[in-house]
């Protein structure tokens, strides 16, 4: 009954795609528990590239079946497009996808909320994906779930309910009527999408467990995105860390058997917020470049930064990470003398601990430690002793330095690109360094 969590360690986009995908060849469910089509998980392999929004990234894996948890919002339009894009190549998606009756669904009025306070000024620079909304209507009490939208008189009254809660910020976008048609308009279609997938995937998932099924259960953003323990308020509105898993997906924690964090080998952020080793002017250019650093879903530069330990030990706490997987390190490979922060300073202060103030979290300066570049091709490489020595040293350096051994180095985008140092070790007993 191995259960392992892939959670992405720091601001999303560290990669969890390729290595849930990677994992997946030895898994026999994908379980994503939390966020909605704001995530954009890429996928290469086979010289195919797939950007999967709200699937799990173990439908490209034919073996694989896939859960998307109650955790999880749900666009049913963004959902229908992914499946058809899908199976226009040629994956077979029937049969091999279960959506959770608990799951909410994301409505068009949830997408002009977002919209709206985006352009107030005192945006966060969200996805505009209607993710906050869709959230704060689940939490309110007034949401619409799955199994509601499947049946048209519900969602009509439910529908009509929330709408009157929300009436005088919707009133700046359009009649209310007429935001209440765009729920109906092609509705039967996307019902009859719903309907083909939707599934109590609670006992679903708890049998797969208890007949040993290998299960993954892969998480949208990362940890600093956190609701709770993350840069509020610039975060998204789910729980990407472990302890979300087992709420979105419906486990107990006891069966939990390992928590692998993703990260990168520097740090990146897209959309507004706090980054404390953010890279100014021509190098974090010249990394975005080489890192092909622009945002799956919205298209965005991502901001650019160096490795955070203190950042990164945060996740480790919040998640109880077993192990890492380090990604991109191919894309360090030129740029020269390397720094990681191992500690910031605050009104003369020396800290060891990611802040969890607003004016703190703004106003640290890291303290750094170097380390000496490398150069050369690592796409090629396929062992941890091929690496160019500093290559190697770099990543023995993050492991000792966070006291959590890496299991996964990641040297490019395709899924041959992947050296694994433990692979039993992955899905179960904790490692030691
Ligand atoms: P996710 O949201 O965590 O799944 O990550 P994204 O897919 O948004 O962003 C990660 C990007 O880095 C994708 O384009 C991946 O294909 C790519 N990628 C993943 N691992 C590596 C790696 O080791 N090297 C390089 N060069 N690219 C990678
Ligand atoms: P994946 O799964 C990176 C960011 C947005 C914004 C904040 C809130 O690909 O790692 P939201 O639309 O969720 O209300 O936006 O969160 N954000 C992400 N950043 N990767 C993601 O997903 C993200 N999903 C949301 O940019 O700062
Ligand atoms: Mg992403």
């Amino acid at each position: 009954m191995p259960a392992l969590v892939v959670v992405g360690a720091q601001w999303g986009d560290e990669g969890k795609g390729k290595i849930v995908h990677f994992l997946g060849e030895g898994a026999d469910w994908v379980v994503r528990y939390q966020g909605g089509d704001n995530a954009g998980h890429t996928v290469v392999f086979d010289g195919q590239s797939y950007a999967l929004h709200l699937l799990p990234s173990g439908i490209l894996q034919p073996g694989v079946k896939n859960i998307i948890g109650s955790g999880v919002v749900v666009n049913p339009s963004a959902l229908a497009e992914e499946v058809a894009a899908l199976e226009s190549r040629g994956v077979r998606v029937r049969g091999r996808l279960f959506l959770s009756l608990a799951a909410h669904v994301i409505l068009p009025y949830h997408i002009h909320l977002d919209v709206l306070r985006e352009a107030g000024g005192r945006g966060l620079g969200t996805t505009k994906k209607g993710i906050g909304p869709c959230y704060e209507d689940k939490v309110a009490r007034i949401g619409v779930r799955v199994a509601d939208y499947l049946d048209r008189a519900a969602l009509r009254s439910l529908v009509r309910q929330a709408l009157a809660v929300r009436a005088a910020e919707l009133a700046k976008v359009k009649p209310l009527q007429a935001i209440e048609a765009e729920v109906f308009d092609g509705y039967e279609e996307r019902r009859r999408l719903l309907a083909r997938f939707a599934a109590d995937t609670g006992p679903l998932l708890d049998r797969a467990l208890r007949a040993g099924k290998r299960v993954l259960l892969e998480s949208a953003q990362g940890s600093m995105l956190d609701l709770d323990h993350g840069t509020y308020p610039f975060v998204t509105s789910s729980n990407p860390v472990a302890g979300g898993a087992c709420v979105g997906a419906g486990v107990g924690p006891t069966v939990i058997t390992g928590v692998m964090g993703v990260t990168k080998a520097y740090t990146t952020r897209v959309g507004r917020g706090p980054f404390p080793t953010e890279i100014p002017g021509a190098l974090a250019g010249r990394i975005r470049e080489i890192g092909k650093e622009y945002g799956v879903t919205t298209g965005r530069a991502r901001r650019i930064g160096w490795l955070d330990v203190p950042q990164l030990r945060a996740a480790a706490r919040m998640s109880g990470l077993t192990c890492l997987a380090m990604t991109k390190l191919d894309t360090l490979s030129g740029v020269g003398p390397i720094k990681i922060c191992v500690g910031y300073r605050l009104d003369g202060r020396l800290l060891r601990d990611f802040p969890v103030s607003r004016r703190a979290q703004r106003e640290v300066r890291p303290v750094y430690r170097s380390f000496p570049g490398f150069s050369g091709d690592l796409g090629r490489v396929r062992s941890l002793s091929d690496l160019p020595r500093a290559a190697r040293e770099y990543v023995f350096s993050v492991e000792r330095l966070l006291g959590v051994p890496v299991a996964v180095v990641s040297v490019g985008q395709s899924r041959e690109q992947t050296i694994v140092r433990d692979a039993a070790g992955i899905w179960g007993r904790r490692h030691s360094i």
